[in-house]
């Protein structure tokens, strides 16, 4: 069997139909949990029954020959070879390998900016104190107005004890396009004209998966990690990690085995992280199902509709709630996902743990009220909205959104 082959069947008229979705839920937030297309389980339920059928025979003789066509579909999918790439189940698993493999001397310094996702950022702490690395965390002004603004921001740290940038691609509660090529390239730039110790490149990349034209040998960075479980819609538990291969021979996973499998083969990097003990390859190998099937969609027309979708939800919640913008409306800096940030009902903000209590109340009146699952965050002392547009959603479900929450707004 071709992992991922059944799902290349016709398309529904209305792609909603793709997905068993709840009648009673409006799902706005797929940028934190994405919903797995029913032909993708479909696939995956086939590989688990395989599995379950003769665990030995699957993962020791079938195992590789179809993790090699998983892992080829997918690099061509991104961009790259797919001897530069590994499956992990997720971008904080791939993130980790990267935190285990790059040596940090006392007085190093890494840098990650105030976008970056909570639990990198804490990561990247806990690993620069257990060596007596120093992090730094610039602050990018928001609302962002212009790319030369960011890159100046998050490079203003770089100096000849910086070892590590860490950059999402798309950040996450603020749902910024990050100028990645930029960032990197000039971060490069300075470290070598500096002629200072090799700087090292780390993208969290789950949000640009799908939204945005990913091509990883085009961009200069020595690691990019994303979920596939978010916009690819690939089941949970399904990501990678991508190494250039001038980094490879220092990387390994945060978790130990044999390296390889069968274990006696050569130990390769690829096989440090293809055998984390056992487990149920099934959501890797169903990637290629999802990317068939969002390639039958068509990336193009994905970007086109899921933006037009989340610039309508942004002109709204501007006009009935009076949010603000976090970026300039334009593809190049939000894509199927956007977060405003919500206008204060007092006459100034509640210190955050107040008000990171006050948006989790907000957030559970959406469910409670009309079903609406949708993220609210705060972040740098505001409170975000964020609303995530996939090929289900429909603009009815953005102005109920926008009518329950001015509802919910007003009754404070
Ligand atoms: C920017 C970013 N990085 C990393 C993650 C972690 O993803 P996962 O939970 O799939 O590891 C998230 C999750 O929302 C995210 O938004």
């Amino acid at each position: 069997m071709q992992s991922g082959s059944s799902c290349k069947s016709t398309l529904p008229s209305q792609l909603a139909e793709l997905w068993d979705l709840r009648s009673d839920v409006t799902y706005l937030n797929h940028g934190s949990f994405g919903l797995t297309p029913k032909g993708v389980l479909a696939s995956q339920a086939k590989l688990r029954a395989e599995l379950a059928s003769d665990p030995v025979d699957f993962l020791c003789r079938r195992y590789q020959p179809y993790l090699d066509d998983a892992l080829a579909r997918l690099a061509q999918f991104v961009g790259t070879s797919p001897a530069n790439l590994v499956f992990v189940d997720n971008a904080t698993t791939g993130m980790n390998a990267a935190a285990v493999s790059l040596p940090l001397e006392p007085g190093d310094e890494v840098i990650v900016g105030d976008h970056e996702y909570g639990a990198v950022a804490r990561l990247w702490r806990q690993t620069a104190e257990r060596q007596g690395a120093i992090v730094h965390t610039p602050r990018i002004r928001a609302p962002i107005e212009s790319v030369d603004e960011v890159v100046a921001a998050i490079l203003a740290p770089l100096g000849p004890r910086t070892r590590v940038l860490v950059v999402s691609h798309v950040t996450s509660a603020t749902a910024v396009v990050f100028p990645l090529t930029t960032i990197v390239d000039e971060a490069r730039r300075r470290n070598r004209a500096n002629g200072d110790s090799p700087l090292w490149t780390v993208v969290d990349g789950p949000h640009a998966l799908v939204p945005v034209p990913l091509a990883i040998d085009q961009l200069d960075v020595d690691f990019y990690t994303a979920s596939c479980h978010k916009w690819l819609s690939a089941p949970i538990g399904s990501g990678f990690l991508y190494v250039n291969p001038r980094v490879q021979s220092r990387v390994r996973p945060a978790v130990t085995s044999w390296g390889t499998m069968p274990a006696d083969k050569a130990v390769n990097w690829q096989g440090e992280f293809h055998w984390p003990g056992t487990r149920d390859p099934s959501a890797w190998l169903s990637v290629p199902a999802a990317i068939d099937l969002i390639e039958a969609v068509g990336l193009e027309r994905f970007r086109r509709e899921t933006h037009e979708l989340a610039r309508y939800a942004r002109e709204r919640m501007i006009d009935r709630l009076g949010a603000e913008p976090l970026t300039p409306d334009s593809p190049d800096w939000y894509g199927s996902m956007v977060a405003v940030i919500l206008p204060e009902p007092g006459p100034s903000a509640p210190p955050t743990e107040q008000a990171t209590r006050r948006a989790r109340a907000w957030q559970d009146a959406l469910w409670e009220q009309a079903g609406i699952e949708v993220p609210l965050n705060v972040w740098g002392g505001r409170t975000l909205l964020r609303v995530s547009c996939h090929l289900y959603n429909r603009s009815d479900q953005i102005d109920l959104l926008v009518a329950t929450l001015a509802r919910v707004l007003k009754s404070g």
